[in-house]
């Protein structure tokens, strides 16, 4: 897979506009979701992209402004955002957002481009039915609200799709347990990593059993993390010294987006069957 020629402009362009809106990301890591996005805006066929989580709109700001610099895939609105924008899970920043999340897309002409659900994922979920070429879940961080998050919506992902989640590498139980155990643990996953707190992998129902070794590789190292993070336990004293040993062994570094963008089509070198 090739990022658009383009990408490092539109890529600037986009983290201009979303840096100006408040949010938890840093440029980083804008940068590598939008290098996620643009791979997946690539693929043929239809597909959404799929934001469960988008407080004042900072990542949203940053994916319209890249859909429609590249070009908007077929079908429907393809950025679909869902957020009650009331701070409903404990792990939200608790501040409602909807007016300024609005005001930011409207101020580089970017509502079109975005279908947005002023309700929770668990509420859109009823109805939703549609292909997914990127589901990024950066929504209730909670496990139970990570679980339902992948639950409901990874069955949509399409073949070649991408998956990623926000935090997975930051102190919440949810996003790293669900990416470590229904991720990582699953052949219907190709390629997967982590760009910085993001963890990621492509939709392969096919042939994802080759990247199985490397995925192991991986969950083995990030499953370190998993009681660290478990409630009661908190981001302190002796426990933290411990966090951050076990993450300091966990791959994280973000590469150029081209040499990721590549990742996307070969196995491993060793893989059964590498071409
Ligand atoms: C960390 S913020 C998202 C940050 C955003 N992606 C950015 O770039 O700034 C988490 C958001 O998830 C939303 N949220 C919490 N639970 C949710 C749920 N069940 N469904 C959808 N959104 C949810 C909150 O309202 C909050 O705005």
């Amino acid at each position: 897979m090739r990022l658009p020629a383009d990408f490092d402009r539109v890529a600037a362009l986009a983290w201009r506009r979303a840096a100006a809106v408040p949010g938890f990301m840093g440029a980083a890591e804008v940068r590598a979701l939008l290098a996620l996005a643009a791979c997946a805006l690539a693929l043929p066929g239809e597909g959404a992209v799929v934001e469960i989580g988008s407080f004042k709109g900072r990542s949203t700001v940053g994916l319209a402004t890249l859909a429609r610099e590249l070009g908007l895939p077929a079908g429907p609105c393809p950025i679909v955002s869902i957020d009650p924008h009331t701070s409903p899970s404990p792990t939200d920043p608790g501040v409602a957002s909807f007016e300024a999340f609005t005001a930011a897309l409207a101020a580089h002409e970017l509502s079109g481009v975005v279908e947005a659900h002023r309700a929770t994922s668990a509420e859109v979920a009823r109805t939703w039915r549609r292909p997914i070429r990127l589901l990024w879940i950066d929504g209730d961080h909670t496990l139970a609200g990570a679980r339902a998050d992948f639950d409901l919506y990874a069955p949509f992902l399409v073949p070649g799709g991408l998956i990623a989640f926000h935090d997975t590498l930051h102190f919440f139980e949810g996003p790293i347990r669900v990416f470590v155990e229904q991720v990582l643990g699953s052949d219907r996953f190709g390629p997967a990593g982590f760009l910085h707190t993001i963890g990621w992998a492509q939709s392969r129902p096919e042939d994802g059993a080759r990247w199985h070794a490397a995925r192991r590789r991986l969950a083995r190292r990030a499953a370190r993390l998993l009681p660290l993070v478990a409630p009661p336990r908190r981001f302190s004293g002796w426990n933290r010294l411990r966090y951050k040993a076990a993450l300091a062994l966990v791959p994280h570094r973000i590469p150029a987006p081209a040499a990721f963008a590549a990742a996307l089509t070969e196995p491993p070198p060793g893989a059964p069957n590498s071409p």
